[in-house]
């Protein structure tokens, strides 16, 4: 356990066979954009058995920076610092990326921000 760190339990129920499809999809190197990267469980479980990935986290302004104390835990050289993406926003402020991931967030987003 992590009492130090914020703490998911479906993340930690979810992370493993979300992996299996990953590893399936994300079979290039490639930079992932994770949108609501929350607590930043998926973000290390993910970017530690995905070396080829680089992955950026994102979260709403509000809570992006959650992620930061699994991060600097995991001190994975292929995560990004976190960035703040409100999905709401237009343009978006990220960087490029070649494919997107992101969990447990559509729908708890107000219609229409997860057509956005
Ligand atoms: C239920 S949590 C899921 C977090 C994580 N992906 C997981 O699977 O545990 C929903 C996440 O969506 C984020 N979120 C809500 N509205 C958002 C928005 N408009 N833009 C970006 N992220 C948003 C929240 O800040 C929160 O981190």
């Amino acid at each position: 356990m992590h009492p130090d760190k914020p703490f998911s339990q479906a993340c930690e129920n979810n992370k493993q066979p979300i992996l299996a499809i990953l590893q399936q999809v994300f079979i290039e190197p490639a930079t992932i954009l994770e949108i609501g990267s929350g607590t930043g469980q998926h973000a290390v479980h993910f970017a530690t058995h995905l070396p080829h990935l680089r992955w950026q986290p994102s979260d709403h302004p509000a809570n992006y920076q959650l992620c930061q104390s699994w991060l600097d835990y995991a001190k994975l050289p292929n995560i990004a610092n976190p960035i703040a993406l409100d999905v709401s926003q237009q343009p978006w402020p990220v960087p490029d990326f070649d494919g997107a991931f992101s969990a447990n967030t559509a729908h708890i987003m107000a219609w229409p921000v997860p057509k956005g």
